[in-house]
């Protein structure tokens, strides 16, 4: 079972498991913040990956209330009912539960000390620590800077593709550095872990590498056939936004990868698979 299955990641997740017995729910089919859907839903043996969240990170500065019911206490709805019938639940989390101290180099570990920095952060650390109070057997699945590089995509990717395809400049902040994961590598590690049932409460599914938002889009130039120095680096303080992002939120894999998971090719290979159109039709 899938919940939040028509964003970016269930969307991609439905697809690859496909030959499995998988059920997708949009938000409109099975709202997590009702806990009565997860009673009646969740039946013994089920596995949960649930894919849902508030993820406008800026728009949860104005609505924390919204996104701790999402982030926070809908998870602990499906956790406890996960709990109660003996179903299993891996929950999806982000690197940004970190805080990207200053001077930070040294990608996070999962046993790493978490200070989010904004109310989607923190509303995130606080569903992963229900989930586990609720539910010790789940398994949270931290990723980061998650695309598709589909057309008409509105990630960080997919935008940066549309903008060189039109020879516009961008500018693009180059103190933000951190784990670009194309989501078809994410929804094969979180189908490993429905298989081999890593042994750590929380790990780390990132494609490997630590880049820069502006690093990562003249990448993204190169690979559309644009000139990389269209895009121009600024520093964040340049289009300030209302959730703070850190400076420094990297996932490392060393503890997931002793938990039973393989660590994920690096990012720069997984970008040029994900705008060559390696994958055949359907690819996107
Ligand atoms: N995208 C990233 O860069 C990134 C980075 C790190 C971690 N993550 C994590 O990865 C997971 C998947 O994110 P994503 O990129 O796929 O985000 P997404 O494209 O925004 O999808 C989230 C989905 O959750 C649904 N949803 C919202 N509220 C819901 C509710 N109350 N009940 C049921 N469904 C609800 C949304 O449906 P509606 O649109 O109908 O509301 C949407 O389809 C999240 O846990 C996110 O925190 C993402």
């Amino acid at each position: 079972m899938v919940t939040g299955a028509a964003g970016q990641v269930g969307r991609a997740l439905v697809r690859a498991a496909v030959g499995r017995s998988v059920t997708g729910f949009t938000s409109a089919e099975w709202d997590i913040t009702d806990p009565a859907a997860a009673r009646d839903l969740i039946e013994p043996g089920d596995v949960l990956i649930n894919c849902a969240a508030f993820t406008d990170v800026d728009g949860a500065e104005a609505n924390p209330e919204r996104a701790r019911a999402v982030n926070a206490a809908g998870p602990e709805h499906l956790a406890t009912a996960c709990a109660a019938v003996g179903a299993r639940l891996i929950h999806i989390s982000t690197d940004y539960v970190f805080g990207g101290a200053p001077g930070r180099d040294r990608p996070y570990e999962p046993d790493d000390q978490p200070a989010p920095l904004s109310v989607y952060g923190r509303t995130k650390l606080d569903g992963e620590r229900a989930v586990l109070a609720a539910c010790p057997q789940a398994r949270i699945v931290r990723t980061a800077w998650v695309y598709t590089g589909d057309d008409g995509g509105r990630d960080f990717v997919s935008v940066m593709r549309a903008r060189a395809r039109a020879g516009e400049v961008s500018e693009v902040v180059d103190d933000q550095i951190g784990s670009p994961t194309y989501v078809r590598d994410l929804v094969t590690a979180l189908l490993t872990i429905v298989d081999l049932d890593v042994t750590m409460p929380i790990v780390h599914a990132a494609n490997a590498g630590a880049v820069s938002r502006y690093r990562q889009a003249r990448a993204v130039y190169a690979a559309a056939g644009a000139d990389p120095k269209l895009v121009r680096p600024v520093p964040s303080a340049r289009h300030p936004r209302p959730a703070a992002r850190p400076g420094y939120s990297a996932l490392g894999s060393v503890l997931s990868e002793r938990a039973g998971l393989t660590r994920l090719r690096d990012w720069r290979a997984a970008l040029d698979d994900a705008l060559s159109g390696v994958g055949g039709p359907g690819h996107r």
